[in-house]
Formats: C-alpha cells, sequence, structure tokens
C-alpha cells in the first residue's frame, strides 16, 4: 500500500472542493431550492433524483440510494481508489503537497473491479502502448503512419488518441500477453486472442491500425482495428467482440475527452464513425460517435447526463441520412434538442474535412446546423421522387404528419408555409389536411423534475410505517447536525440500541466519528463510514429537510418511540410465552403472565 495522504490534507481538499463543480462535469445539475438535481449516473432513469447538496457537500439518488461525499462519487463512479479521488481533487484544487505516488495505478487494490477485471483493462493498457509506439516510432508502423498522414490525421491527434498498429503477425500479442503472465483463457474473454482447435492461441488483430476504445472513465476497454486496403472479403473496421468490458450499445466514442467540452458548449456533437471525431478534435471538442451500432437507449442516458441538446451530424449519403432521421427522432422521444447538421455530396465528416479543412467544417456544417423540422423537409423530399405527382402528394402527407406533431402554433404556420412554397399547394389546402391528421406522436416534453419537497427513505413499507421508524431517523438527522444533540441523545437512550441495524450502526459510527473530534459536517461524517450502504443511508437522511432547530422535548418524544418499541417488543414475547403456556394448559403460568401483560401495558400508557 502506498503512503497515507494525512487527514489535515484529505479535509483541507474537501474543504477547497465544491462538490457541485466536480459532480457537473458528469451529470447535468439543474437547482431547485437549496439542492440540485439531475439524472442519476448510477442508474438509468428519465426523471431526476439524483440531487447534490452544496450545504452539505454531499450527493444522494432517491431512486437507487447511491450516496455519499465528493470522494466517494469519484470512487463509485470512476472506480477510483480513495488515494486516487484525492489525488485528482488536490490537484485540481491546487493543494500544495507531495502526493508521490499515492495515487498511481500500479499498487493498490481497485476498490470495485475484479481481478480479472483488471487484468482485461491491464492487457489493453499494455497492447495499446506498444501498438502507438509500433506505429509512432517503428519501421514496421511506417507505412500505416503515412496512411494516417496522408488522410490528415496530425502526430498530435493519434497521440491524443493513442492509434497504434498491430503487425501482421500471428501470435505477436498472444506471446507478448502470456510472457507478461495474462492467463490466456482470460484474455480471450477479453477479446484480444482467439483459440485454435490445437488449444495455442492467435492474435484477433493483425495489420491494422488499431483505434483504443474507452469507457466512461478514459480506461481503454476494446479496439477498432482499420485495414489500410481491406480486400472483398474483409472488414473494413474490426470491432472488439462484446466482453463484460466492451459493449458496443454503451459506448461512446471520446465520451471521457468530451465531457468537459460537452458541458461547457451545452450540447454535443453526434458522428456516426470515430475517424470522423477524431478528425475534427481540432476544432469540435464536443464530439461524440457510436460505435457502428445505431443510438442506444442507453446512448441517449449518457449524453443526457450531459446535456439537453444534441447536434447529429452523420454521413451525407442516403443511409447516413437515413440514420440520422431515426437517431434525431428517437433523441426527440428523449426530451433533448436537436438539430442536423448536413454534408453535402454524400460526404461524411472526415471527407469533408480533408477537403475543405476544419475551419469550414466547423462554420458551414456544424455550427449551420438546421433545426429537426427543416431536417424532415430535406429528408422526406429526398426519399421520394419529386418529379412525379404521387412523389409530391407522398412528400405533402409526410410533412403533413410531422408537423402536426409539433406543439407550437407559430412553428406549425411557418412550416406549412415553408411546405406550400416547396410544394406549390395553397397554405388553406394544406390547413385543412393537417386539421383532419391527429398528431401521430406527441413530442414528448423533457420529463418534469421531482418536486423538491423530499421524502424520508423509504424501506420496506411495514418498516416505513412504524413510528420507532421515524424517530430513529429523525433522531439520526438531528445527531448529525449537532453534536450537542448527539450527547443529549446518548444520555436520553442509556444503554438502548436503535432497533434498525443500518441505523445502529450509523449512531455507532457518529458517536466514534464526534468523540475523535469531528464536527458537524455531513461530507466530512461520510468520510469516516467505511461502508458503503451505510454512507448511502446517511446520505439519504441527510438529505432530509426537517427543522434545523429542535427542541428538547422533541428528542425526548423522539428518544421515547424508540423505548416504547423495545417495550412493546418485551410483550409481545410474554404474549407468546402466554400462547404457550395456554396450549399446554398450564393455567398458573398463564394467569401469572396474563398479570405481567397486563402490568407492562400499564406502565407504556402511563
Ligand atoms: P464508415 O464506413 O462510415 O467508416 O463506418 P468511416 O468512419 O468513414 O471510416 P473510414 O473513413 O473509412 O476510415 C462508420 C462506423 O461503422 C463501424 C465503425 O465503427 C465505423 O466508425 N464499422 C464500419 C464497422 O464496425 N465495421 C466496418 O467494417 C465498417
Ligand atoms: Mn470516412
Amino acid at each position: 500500500m502506498s503512503e497515507r495522504i494525512p487527514e489535515e490534507v484529505v479535509d483541507q481538499i474537501r474543504s477547497k472542493t465544491d462538490i457541485v463543480d466536480i459532480i457537473s462535469e458528469y451529470v447535468q445539475l439543474k437547482k431547485q431550492g437549496r439542492n440540485y438535481f439531475g439524472l442519476c449516473p448510477f442508474h438509468g432513469e428519465n426523471s431526476p433524483s439524483f440531487s447534490v447538496s452544496p450545504e452539505k457537500q454531499i450527493f444522494h439518488c432517491f431512486g437507487c440510494g447511491a450516496g455519499g461525499n465528493v470522494y466517494t462519487f469519484l470512487m463509485d463512479h470512476d472506480g477510483l481508489s480513495f488515494q486516487e479521488a484525492v489525488v485528482q481533487l488536490g490537484e485540481k484544487a491546487g493543494v500544495d503537497y507531495e502526493f508521490s505516488d499515492a495515487g498511481s495505478t500500479q499498487d493498490h487494490q481497485k476498490t470495485n473491479e475484479s481481478r480479472e477485471f483488471q487484468d482485461h483493462l491491464d492487457a489493453h493498457e499494455l497492447l495499446e502502448k506498444l501498438y502507438h509506439h509500433l506505429l509512432m516510432n517503428t519501421e514496421e508502423g511506417q507505412e500505416a503512419l503515412e496512411y494516417l498522414h496522408n488522410r490528415g490525421f496530425t502526430d498530435d491527434q493519434l497521440k491524443t488518441y493513442k492509434v497504434g498498429w498491430a503487425l501482421p503477425n500471428w501470435e505477436f500479442a498472444a506471446k507478448l500477453l502470456e510472457k507478461r503472465e495474462f492467463s490466456l483463457p482470460s484474455m480471450e474473454q477479453a477479446g484480444l486472442i482467439i483459440k485454435r482447435d490445437d488449444g495455442s492461441y492467435f492474435d484477433r488483430f493483425r495489420g491494422r491500425i488499431m483505434f483504443p476504445l474507452t469507457d466512461e472513465r478514459g480506461k481503454t476497454v476494446g479496439f477498432s482495428g482499420r485495414m489500410i486496403n481491406p480486400g472483398k472479403e474483409d472488414p473494413k473496421y474490426l470491432n472488439s467482440p462484446e466482453t463484460p468490458l466492451f459493449q458496443k450499445n454503451k459506448i461512446l466514442f471520446n465520451y471521457h475527452h468530451a465531457r468537459g467540452a460537452i458541458r461547457k458548449n451545452k450540447s454535443a456533437v453526434l458522428f456516426e464513425g470515430f475517424a470522423d471525431v477524431i478528425a475534427a478534435s481540432g476544432i469540435v471538442h464536443n464530439a461524440i460517435a457510436t460505435m457502428g451500432t445505431s443510438l442506444t437507449g442507453e446512448h441517449i442516458q449518457q449524453i443526457r447526463r450531459l446535456t439537453d441538446s444534441v447536434v447529429v451530424c452523420y454521413d451525407g449519403d442516403k443511409a447516413g441520412i437515413a440514420a440520422a432521421y431515426r437517431a434525431a427522432q428517437d433523441l426527440t422521444v428523449k426530451g433533448l434538442s436537436v438539430k442536423v447538421a448536413m454534408l453535402p455530396n454524400g460526404l461524411d465528416p472526415d471527407d469533408y474535412i480533408q477537403q475543405k479543412g476544419p475551419d469550414a467544417f466547423k462554420t458551414d456544417i456544424i455550427d449551420s446546423a438546421v433545426s429537426l423540422m427543416s431536417f424532415k423537409l430535406r429528408y422526406h423530399k429526398l426519399s421520394v421522387n419529386m418529379n412525379t405527382e404521387d412523389g409530391r402528394i407522398q412528400y405533402v402527407q409526410a410533412m403533413i404528419r410531422e408537423i402536426s406533431s409539433l406543439s407550437n402554433a407559430i412553428e406549425k404556420e411557418l412550416y406549412l408555409k415553408q411546405l406550400s412554397e416547396d410544394s406549390g399547394v395553397s397554405i388553406q389546402s394544406l390547413q385543412e389536411q393537417l386539421n383532419k391528421i391527429r398528431p401521430v406522436s406527441e413530442p414528448v416534453q423533457p420529463e418534469p423534475s421531482r418536486p423538491v419537497e423530499q421524502h424520508l427513505p423509504a424501506k420496506s413499507s411495514k418498516e416505513t410505517k412504524k413510528a420507532y421508524y421515524r424517530a430513529e431517523q429523525h433522531l439520526l438527522i438531528y445527531m448529525m447536525g449537532s453534536e450537542e444533540t448527539t450527547y443529549t441523545v446518548q444520555s436520553l437512550l442509556g444503554d438502548q440500541p436503535f432497533h434498525t441495524d443500518d441505523y445502529q450502526a450509523l449512531y455507532t459510527y457518529l458517536l466514534a466519528y464526534y468523540e475523535n473530534g469531528g464536527r458537524a459536517d455531513p461530507g466530512a461524517f461520510m468520510q469516516f463510514i467505511p461502508d458503503r450502504h451505510l454512507r448511502a443511508a446517511a446520505a439519504e437522511l441527510s438529505m432530509t429537510e426537517v427543522n434545523s432547530e429542535v427542541t428538547k422535548s422533541e428528542l425526548t418524544d423522539c428518544v421515547n418511540e424508540v423505548l416504547k418499541h423495545q417495550k412493546l417488543m418485551h410483550i409481545k414475547e410474554k404474549e407468546l410465552a402466554l400462547k404457550q403456556a395456554e396450549q399446554m394448559n398450564d393455567v398458573k403460568k398463564a394467569t401469572e403472565l396474563g398479570m405481567e401483560i397486563f402490568q407492562l401495558w400499564k406502565a407504556l400508557k402511563r
């Protein structure tokens, strides 16, 4: 284990860091009342139940229960170790501390990745470095490098995207991985090598330009390899197969790099090919691309975490335009606002940049993206033969359907006018047609955010209803807010534990936390709780709004609920014994127990 970072430094970094800023890099947050809300990055959802409190410097999801402080956010989200999270934020906050290699990735146990998962990541990293070296620095990579230069990729771009070259050998990677003591069956699982019938292994990627594919935190989880001159039989691009690490329908190329720019621009540019992302990277920084699949719900979910607005820039050929139409439609249905950037003459973004340069691409294509409806006007026109009457009628009908789904009257009129000019049909006739159509699909408005009013966490409904459960919650909330209150509650409770296991555990941690000199500060307390599940429970409680002032009599009432439950449990035990005595016909014992129960009830009512 590497050197411990002193607690003062950890605290100093936390106090210099605003959790809202950090989480904003990952989640689009909107202020509502005291807190910020957004779509939870830990589970898929359509309405925001993820909240961040700037006052308390904690986050909590009412949907999935995730919660913690800024460090645990990075640990949970990016799979960082605690030390890595501290180092990352320390560097950001400009805290002057010699972190040595406290946060280096080599010698620590990953928190939430199995050994095998980690092996797969390590193997990808190893090969990525090697491929990159082969491309940039060796004779074997010369031809590939020249090809890439000729395509207009700069060395800077090749370095940023760690583009590489896989030798045409059959067993180059297999031999290397074996020498480095990776398990070959595991490497086959990772999609890097393939087993022959005789049990030996050969490389999946041979003689290809290698593009590393990264996950949300920038770790390479797969490759796409391009042949320089693909023959008829060969696929131009060969991708890693679906593995636990690499799932095409979830991966957005460049997501990790582009995250900051997407947030800053308040929009993302979506391409069809990753080559386009790289080609445009000098001028379009907020670009991402799917990996040869159509845009999935998972992709959209990831985009929505960063922005509400997308420019779809697909290839200018027929297939590209049809795919853009579908993607734009799907994004709109999920409540995003969409523009479409259109390329002339069947070009793809990369071709256009090669022909006209990046600046022209930015101004004439990306910045000139048109509204979804304008795109549809062109799309439907392209899909019919406008030289025939039938074609024109089809076009008008398709557009009337599109226009009917608009909710804004001004927009409706605007596009009707445009359609009328386009088709030569009078506005009145178009309007009549429009009136006949009921909207096919109402455009879905972004789902409204949850009300700010927050509910106490729900356990099993049976438990929530119990008065002691709510009392324990309230006590913990008050105690997290004040050391003094904690000691008052401690003296009122005496030895009586909380009935809810998690709350008893939190209570114990809280006492230890204050005894260790901790201040009433939910963000700092989270740090103290080693257990992720309990941390989430604490975050949940901290996010609950209660009156900040609590009187001694309110505390006493809560404590009494806890004590009362203990007594009720005691009575229940006696009642059970009474039943047994009756069954055994033990009249004497039953009478005694009956008296005792009566007394206990009497005492409870007092
Ligand atoms: P394109 O054929 O449009 O590739 O496929 P491109 O981006 O223009 O690439 P270059 O310019 O020829 O090098 C778009 C995407 O479809 C996937 C890849 O993810 C590619 O980026 N694809 C394409 C494959 O997976 N396999 C293929 O054989 C071809
Ligand atoms: Mn291309």
